[in-house]
């Protein structure tokens, strides 16, 4: 594509690096910031070339029957069958069909914003997502509360849940998800084999419950659509992270994306530690090579379109 591939980049990495404790971390400005209205204009319609957020973001129930047999995303070889209860979950229109807002939260889940004072702010967005059913209320001063719309990795069952093993992890779910009231519940279910299970035993528990929330499944072709979209502008990132999809998903239905818990490095710019994650203690994986995402670029990539002020990041405290 002539103009994607054009001598001005739409992405470029422009903040300044600064060595501290062996890390490389970086610095923006947020004084005097305000959203470039043109930029944000010509990402959606760049991003819309690749995928159309509105239908991608979900399968609908008119897209299979039950008892078909899929092949998982990024493991063709694999399959999976199309039960009863997940069709039956299936939304009958995309969830974001025709919604439009002004600001949008999206927050990832570092630790960065313990302490952070961002709560308020954050909640203050027309449309706030949020990633892998992080745990809001004991943390609400620094992350908010509010919550329209939240994903799901089938792993978060055995990572936060217990693996549903005992009636407490089974309550304990149910209750999050009833928190959530009529937020979209957004799971891929449908990346890689392993989590089946998982997504049956939480499908079981939404219908069993009658939780009011929207479940959503995002398409078989949104991850490629992303990553081809990402490489497009240079940025060579295999599985992009639930964060950056959320943004990329969201620069659709958005006019203003402000992210918050986005810092994947162990320490801060003062060298304090931070934890992977606000909430447990999970490691920073992404430093082995095990680990099928590059946070550490996709970071500077999204600080670029800062400092272009594409999208507004936060990593300082809010008050
Ligand atoms: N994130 C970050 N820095 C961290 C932790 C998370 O920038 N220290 C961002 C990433 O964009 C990440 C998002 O917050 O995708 C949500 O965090 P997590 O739930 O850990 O994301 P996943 O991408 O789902 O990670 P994994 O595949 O390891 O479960």
């Amino acid at each position: 594509d002539g103009e994607l591939c054009s001598s001005r980049p739409l992405i470029n990495n422009s903040s300044k690096i600064i060595r501290k404790g062996g890390s490389s971390i970086f610095q923006h400005s947020v004084e005097g910031w305000k959203i470039n209205s043109s930029l944000v204009l010509e990402i959606r319609k760049n991003i819309l070339r690749f995928l159309d957020a509105e239908r991608d973001i979900s399968v609908v129930k008119s897209s299979f029957k039950p008892g078909d047999v899929l092949h998982y995303v990024l493991d063709r070889r694999r399959t999976l069958n199309v039960s009863q209860e997940l069709h039956s979950l299936l939304p009958e229109v995309s969830p974001m069909k025709n919604r439009r807002f002004k600001t949008c939260a999206v927050v990832g889940n570092s630790g960065i914003l313990l302490d952070s004072g961002c709560g308020k702010e954050i909640d203050s967005h027309d449309f706030v997502i949020r990633c892998n059913l992080a745990p809001v209320v004991e943390f609400a001063a620094d992350v908010g509360t509010k919550s329209d719309f939240i994903t799901m990795n089938p792993s978060v069952v055995q990572r936060a849940f217990g693996g549903f093993r005992n009636e407490s992890d089974r309550e304990k779910f149910v209750h999050r998800l009833s928190m959530l009231n009529d937020s979209v519940l957004w799971i891929p279910a449908f990346m890689v084999k392993g989590g089946e299970k998982h997504v049956e035993w939480v499908n079981a528990l939404i219908l069993k419950n009658k939780l009011k929330v929207r479940t959503a499944y995002p398409s078989l072709r949104l991850i490629h659509a992303v990553r081809g979209y990402w490489l497009t502008n240079k940025v060579p990132i295999k599985r992009p992270s639930t964060g950056l999809l959320m943004y990329t998903l969201a620069t659709r239905f958005c006019d203003e994306i402000h992210l918050y818990g986005f810092w994947p490095f162990p320490k801060d710019l003062k060298g304090k530690e931070v934890k992977y994650h606000y909430y447990d203690n999970l490691k920073y994986r992404y430093f082995s090579s095990a680990s099928p995402h590059r946070m550490p670029l996709e970071f500077r990539t999204l600080d670029g379109l800062h400092n272009r002020r594409a999208l507004k990041l936060t990593t300082e405290k809010c008050i």
